[in-house]
C-alpha cells in the first residue's frame, strides 16, 4: 500500500480546528457541547463536540469539496483502486439511491433481484424505472437466499435486451457472494452497466481470504457500508465511481441532490480514519478475524441444536462466502431465532445483528475479538443444553414461496405518487394493482411491490400467512387481512 495511504487530511484538520476550541458563532446549537444535556456529556466526555462544526472553508464542504474532504475521498478512491469515491453520512441507503438516478433515466429498466434492500426500492421510485425482477433461489437446506447468479442475470439480459443496467446485491446479509467478474464480463460485453450493492463488503479487498470485492470485479458503481465491517461511525458510507459508462458529473449531482448540507464531521471523520486503518493494517487485523469466525463456526457445528453453514457449503452451490458473517441456524432447537436473540441479549449481553425465525446473524467487524467470540459460542453452549430440541416445526413451509409469475403493470414510482388508492379485503384482491410492498420475513423477499397485478396465488399465499405466525413487512394494519390497491 503506498505510503499515502497514512495520511488522514480530514481528521487532522479538524482535530487541529478541534484543539483550537474556535468560539462559535455557526450551527449546531449546542456551540462545542456547552448546551449538550450533562448525562450525554459526562458518558463521552466533552472533546467529542469540538468535532461537530458546520461547513466553512477550514474544514471543507462535501458538496463542493476543494481541500480536505477532496484529499480524503482522493485517498479512498486510491486505496479502493477507483476513479473516484464519495463520502456517505445517509449510509449506503443513500449509495443505493444514488446508483439508480446516476445510471438511469425515467423509463429505463434494470434486472434485479427481489431480495434487494428496501432502499432499492426508494431509488427504483425516485428515478421512475421499471424494475425486472428476479426471483431469487431460496436453499431449503440452509434456509437462506441467493442473489441472482451469472446464469440467471445473461437468461434476463437474453429475454431483456433493453435493460439498462444490471443491479447486484454481494455480499447478501449472510456473507455470500455471488461471481460478480462472470457478472461484470456478461454486463459489460452488452455495453450494460453494473451497478453493486456492496454495502456489507467494505473490507473484501484487503484480504485475500475473502471474496473478490465489487470494485475489483469491474462495478461501474458501487456502494459500501463503511461503518458496517470498519470503524467509521454509524451512516458513514462510500459510493465508488469506476466507470466509462456514467458521467461522473452527474453523479456527482445526484450525491449532492440527496444528501444533507449539515453532515456531520465527525461521520466524515471517521471515513477518512477507517480507510486509512484499512488500507494499512486490513490484511493484519483481519486475519485473525477470518480465524476466530471459522473457530467459532466449527464450535457452533458440534452443537446438537445450532449449525452454521461453512464456505465450501457455498461454493458447492455456486457462490462464495465472506466467512465473518455468522448466520447460525436455531430450527433445531425448536425455538425461533427471535427466542433466542432475546435470550442472548437478557441473559448474556450479546446483541446480534438480526434474527428471523431460523437464523440469527452475528456480523463480525475490525473491531471483534476472540473473547466476544468465545463468550458467544459459550452462550449458545448453554442454551443448547437447556433446550430440548424441535419436536416437529412447522415454520419450516414458510420459506417456501409459490411459484410467483408476477406482473408489473405501472411504474412502482407513479403507483407512489398516485393520489387513488384504496383499501379492499384481502380476499378480494386478486386482479387488482398493488399499492404497497408486502414481504414475509422469512424468506425475506417481496412477495408484491407496488404496481404488480395480485394474481389468486399470491392472494391465497397472503391468506395463507395471515393465519400464521409470519410477519410480513408492509403491512400497516394488525393482522394482514387488507390491502392497499390502485383504484
Ligand atoms: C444489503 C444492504 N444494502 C444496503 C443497506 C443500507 O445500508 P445503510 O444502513 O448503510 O444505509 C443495508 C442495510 O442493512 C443492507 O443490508
Amino acid at each position: 500500500m503506498k505510503k499515502s495511504q497514512k495520511k488522514t487530511p480530514l481528521f487532522d484538520t479538524l482535530y487541529q480546528h478541534a484543539r483550537r476550541h474556535v468560539i462559535s458563532f455557526h450551527t449546531p446549537g449546542h456551540k462545542n457541547g456547552r448546551a449538550i444535556d450533562k448525562r450525554l456529556k459526562d458518558f463521552t466526555g466533552k472533546n467529542l463536540y469540538y468535532f461537530d462544526v458546520t461547513v466553512f472553508p477550514e474544514v471543507d464542504s462535501l458538496h463542493d469539496p476543494v481541500s480536505t474532504i477532496k484529499k480524503a475521498q482522493r485517498l479512498t478512491a486510491e486505496a479502493y483502486g477507483v476513479k473516484y469515491s464519495f463520502f456517505l453520512v445517509n449510509g449506503s441507503s443513500v449509495g443505493n439511491e444514488a446508483m439508480f438516478l446516476s445510471a438511469c433515466n425515467p423509463g429505463d429498466s434494470v434486472i434485479l433481484s427481489r431480495n434487494a434492500h428496501k432502499s432499492v426500492l426508494s431509488g427504483i421510485i425516485l428515478s421512475g424505472v421499471w424494475p425486472i425482477w428476479i426471483q431469487p433461489k431460496v436453499d431449503q437446506d440452509l434456509e437462506i437466499i441467493f442473489d441472482s447468479s451469472p446464469e440467471q442475470i445473461e437468461q434476463a439480459l437474453n429475454q431483456f435486451p433493453e435493460a439498462k443496467a444490471v443491479f447486484v446485491t454481494t455480499p447478501t446479509y449472510n456473507g455470500v457472494t455471488t461471481d460478480l467478474v462472470k457478472i461484470a464480463e456478461l454486463v459489460h460485453r452488452r455495453g450494460k452497466i453494473l451497478l453493486v450493492d456492496e454495502a456489507h463488503g467494505p473490507h473484501l479487498k484487503f484480504h485475500p481470504d475473502l471474496p473478490i470485492s465489487a470494485v475489483e470485479a469491474g462495478a461501474d458503481l458501487c456502494v459500501q457500508s463503511t461503518h458496517k465491517i470498519l470503524s467509521a461511525l454509524s451512516q458513514g458510507s462510500v459510493l465508488h465511481f469506476n466507470s466509462e459508462l456514467i458521467d461522473l458529473n452527474r453523479v456527482r449531482k445526484i450525491v449532492s441532490l440527496l444528501q444533507t448540507t449539515s453532515p456531520n464531521y465527525l461521520i466524515l471523520a471517521s471515513i477518512d480514519l477507517a480507510r486509512r486503518q484499512v488500507a494499512l493494517y486490513g490484511e493484519k487485523m483481519f486475519h485473525p478475524i477470518i480465524k476466530y469466525a471459522e473457530e467459532t463456526r466449527r464450535k457452533i457445528n458440534q452443537l446438537k441444536n445450532f449449525s452454521c453453514f461453512t464456505r465450501g457449503e457455498i461454493r458447492a452451490r455456486g457462490y462464495d462466502l465472506d466467512v465473518t458473517k455468522l448466520t447460525i441456524n436455531v430450527t433445531r432447537s425448536g425455538l425461533s431465532g427471535y427466542k433466542i436473540e432475546e435470550i442472548l441479549n437478557q441473559e448474556y449481553n450479546i446483541q446480534v445483528d438480526c434474527a428471523d425465525l431460523f437464523n440469527l446473524i452475528a456480523i463480525l467487524g475490525i473491531g471483534s475479538t476472540r473473547t466476544d467470540l468465545e463468550k458467544l459460542t459459550q452462550a449458545l453452549k448453554k442454551i443448547d443444553s437447556a433446550t430440548g430440541g424441535a419436536k416437529g416445526t412447522n415454520v419450516r413451509e414458510s420459506l417456501q414461496l409459490p411459484s410467483l409469475s408476477t406482473e408489473m403493470v405501472m411504474m412502482p414510482r407513479d403507483v407512489f405518487l398516485m393520489q387513488k388508492v384504496k383499501r379492499i379485503p384481502l380476499r378480494k384482491a386478486a386482479g387488482h394493482i398493488a399499492a404497497q410492498s408486502l414481504t414475509p420475513y422469512p424468506p425475506g423477499i417481496p412477495v408484491l411491490i407496488p404496481g404488480e397485478r395480485i394474481t389468486p396465488e399470491i392472494r391465497d399465499y397472503l391468506l395463507g400467512l395471515s393465519n400464521k405466525e409470519i410477519r410480513v413487512t408492509g403491512q400497516e394494519t394488525d393482522t394482514l387481512k387488507t390491502i392497499k390497491v390502485v383504484s
